[in-house]
């Protein structure tokens, strides 16, 4: 299968009172094209910030990488036409109806007022939305708005979807009906779909593939038989006992030993 995303030696630095900080030290990985890949770890690990770079949000402070045959430095807007991105915290309007936000994303993208009006009933038919239309984006619960996230980030129909931590904070059953859907990106349309998430029992069923980061860099890398075998000593070891015998620490901060005060 092509290779979507490669990425060599990316990092980023943050210039801050305190000194620099190292958010990203140079990642390497590949992607290939119609995976799922499951991208983990600890909270600061800077899945974030990779994701930031990898979308043209951020520039990085070193290394490289192509999206989609498009280079991040010599050709940004390729890379955007090729991706979607759903950020960690969405960013819709309270005030305007779940309508008018993707008929405006639909314009954003440049498609005439027509073509915009379809792709809003398209996407609302894929992502259960249409009873929803004529509602105010404000008073969405919190599956319903994370689901518009990801509308709005499909108008363009991307190659690539990005997706930070999209079943944070949802119910099983909103859970599983995003699982259903990310399957159906891949499944239907081809996606590749480059996700974060803390949920490791989400990452096992979903991804094909997992990238480990720790510290701003890869730590393991491989499908989640492959990592168990080789981390935990049994393909049948849970992804918890995997993770934690590769970062010593467990991926659910809900998890984590209380902090002593
Ligand atoms: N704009 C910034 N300025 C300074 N430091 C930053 C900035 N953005 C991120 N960082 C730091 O970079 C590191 C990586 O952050 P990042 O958000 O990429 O982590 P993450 O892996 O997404 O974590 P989480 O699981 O908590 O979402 C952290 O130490 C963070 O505090
Ligand atoms: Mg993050």
């Amino acid at each position: 299968m092509a290779t979507v995303i490669s990425a060599a030696g990316l990092a980023r630095a943050f210039q801050t009172k305190h000194g620099p900080v190292e958010a990203v030290r140079g990642i390497d990985l590949t992607v290939r094209e119609g995976e799922i890949l499951g991208f983990l770890g600890p909270n600061g690990a800077g899945k974030t910030t990779t994701l930031r770079m990898l979308t043209t949000l951020l520039a990085p402070t070193g290394g490289a990488a192509t999206v989609a045959g498009c280079d991040l430095a010599t050709d940004a807007a390729g890379v955007r036409r090729a991706c979607g991105y759903v950020a960690q915290s969405g960013g819709v309007d309270p005030q305007i109806s779940v309508r008018e936000e993707l008929v405006t994303q639909g314009r954003l993208y440049r498609l005439t007022k027509d073509q915009a009006i379809a792709r809003t009933a398209e996407l609302a038919r894929d992502l259960g939305l249409t009873e929803l239309l004529d509602r105010r984006c404000g008073t969405l619960s919190g599956g319903q708005r994370r689901r518009l996230d990801i509308a709005m980030a499909l108008t363009h129909r991307p190659k690539v979807l990005f997706l930070d931590e999209p079943t944070t904070g949802l119910d099983p059953a909103s859970r599983a009906d995003l699982w259903e859907l990310i399957r159906r990106l891949r499944d239907e349309y081809g996606t590749t779909v480059f996700l974060t998430t803390h949920y490791l029992d989400e990452a096992d069923a979903l991804s094909d593939r997992l990238v480990i980061v720790d510290q701003g860099v890869v730590v393991a890398e491989g499908t989640p038989a492959k990592l168990k075998l080789e981390f935990a000593g049994s393909i049948d070891a849970s992804l918890q006992d995997t993770f934690l015998a590769i970062t010593g620490r467990s991926a659910t901060p809900t998890d984590a030993a209380p902090v002593a005060v």
